[in-house]
């Protein structure tokens, strides 16, 4: 089959297209890496391309050189906190570059069997009701919250109105190997396992906790991610849908912290600072629509963690 993954050399993206080409699909892959890094790639069987959603003319050559099988739109910038600082140029990736790939999708991808578009858990806000299900309130509480909805509305309108076999993902707090911790405003778990590396090391590491700690998210390990994008692409039943992706069950960051001190047998120094402008307190899924076309989480935050730790630093 051929795949086209945006955003396929960040964490999630790569994570992707490596899996995909292990088990011999053609992937083809964009990517500006402004966080993502090629060396994620096996780019011996990845074909990759470095350009930006955004560039009209790139993408409709993409389209027109290529008929694809299954589209996965993950390019965004990914970070809330990002898009409080950045709104307008994060609106324009994560979601006038969307609806333009659509439009393409729509004009030239006539035998597509399935776009699948990465939506967040942000969608919720902090409406109390948990856990999540599919149909709980939106309430976004952020610029990037309101273009990832507005993102996959249109994804779901697509199919709706044209005909665009779609599908999409509420993805909860992954985390796993290759997630880039450089950045500010990256996942939080990569951000705790980059303090351990520097403090194995011997450097001075101090980890800052935005808020007490008890806030809580899902997190969901990224072998779980790969299962559920898999199932949500292949069933027929997910067509026009969107789906959670989680494991159904919520961890405070005080929690997580304490797992990474008894992983190592040493304590990071941590930094309690006033919270995010726009964080969210308590995030936790429903997975029950995933499970029904077929999904079992097999990691708990546990022993993702350890898996996570053993393949990144021992
Ligand atoms: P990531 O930052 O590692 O991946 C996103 C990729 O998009 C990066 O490689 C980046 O370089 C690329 N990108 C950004 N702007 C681009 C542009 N203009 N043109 C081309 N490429 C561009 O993030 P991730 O964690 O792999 O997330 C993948 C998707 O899943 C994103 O859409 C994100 O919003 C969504 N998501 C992630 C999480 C999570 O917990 N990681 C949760 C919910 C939703
Ligand atoms: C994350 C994702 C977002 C996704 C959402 C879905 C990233 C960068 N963000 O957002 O794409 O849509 O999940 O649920 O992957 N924190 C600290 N110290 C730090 C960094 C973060 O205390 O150094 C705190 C934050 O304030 C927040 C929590 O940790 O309370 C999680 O933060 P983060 O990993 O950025 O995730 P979300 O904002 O939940």
């Amino acid at each position: 089959m051929k795949y086209l993954i945006t955003g396929g050399a960040g964490f999630i993206g790569s994570s992707l297209a490596n899996k995909l080409v292990d088990n011999g699909h053609e992937v083809t892959v964009i990517d500006d890496l402004s966080m993502g890094k090629k060396e994620n790639l096996d780019t011996e069987k990845v074909y990759f391309i470095k350009g930006d959603i955004r560039d009209n003319e790139l993408m409709e050559q993409v389209f027109e050189k290529t008929q694809f099988d299954y589209v996965f739109l993950l390019a965004a910038i990914a970070s809330v906190a990002d898009s409080i600082q950045r709104p307008i140029e994060t609106h324009e990736v994560n979601l006038d570059a969307n609806l333009n790939i659509l439009k393409l999708i729509k004009e030239k991808q006539n035998d597509i069997k399935r776009v699948v578009f990465a939506s967040s858990a942000a969608v919720y806000g902090d409406e109390p009701t948990l856990p999540k299900k599919e149909n709980s309130q939106i309430k976004p509480l952020s610029p990037y919250a309101i273009d990832k909805f507005a993102s996959e509305q249109f994804v779901l309108l697509y199919n709706n109105l044209y005909g665009v076999p779609a599908s999409a993902v509420r993805f909860f707090n992954v985390y796993g190997m290759n997630q880039n911790p450089e950045s500010p405003y990256s996942g939080v778990l990569s951000i705790i396992t980059d303090k351990f590396k520097q403090k194995l090391a011997g450097k001075d590491a101090v980890f800052n906790v935005y808020g007490d700690g008890n806030q809580e998210r899902d997190f969901v390990f990224i072998e779980d991610v790969i299962q559920a994008l898999m199932l949500v692409s292949e069933s027929q039943e997910s067509r026009g849908n969107v789906y959670n992706v989680g494991t159904g069950k919520a961890t405070s960051l005080n929690k997580i912290i304490s797992i990474y001190n008894d992983y190592f047998k040493s304590s990071l120094e941590v930094r309690y600072l006033p919270a995010r402008d726009g964080d969210i307190r308590y995030s936790a899924s429903d997975i029950n629509k995933l499970k029904s076309i077929g999904f079992i989480p097999k990691y708990t935050v546990e022993s993702g963690i350890r898996l996570y730790l053993k393949n990144e630093i021992y």
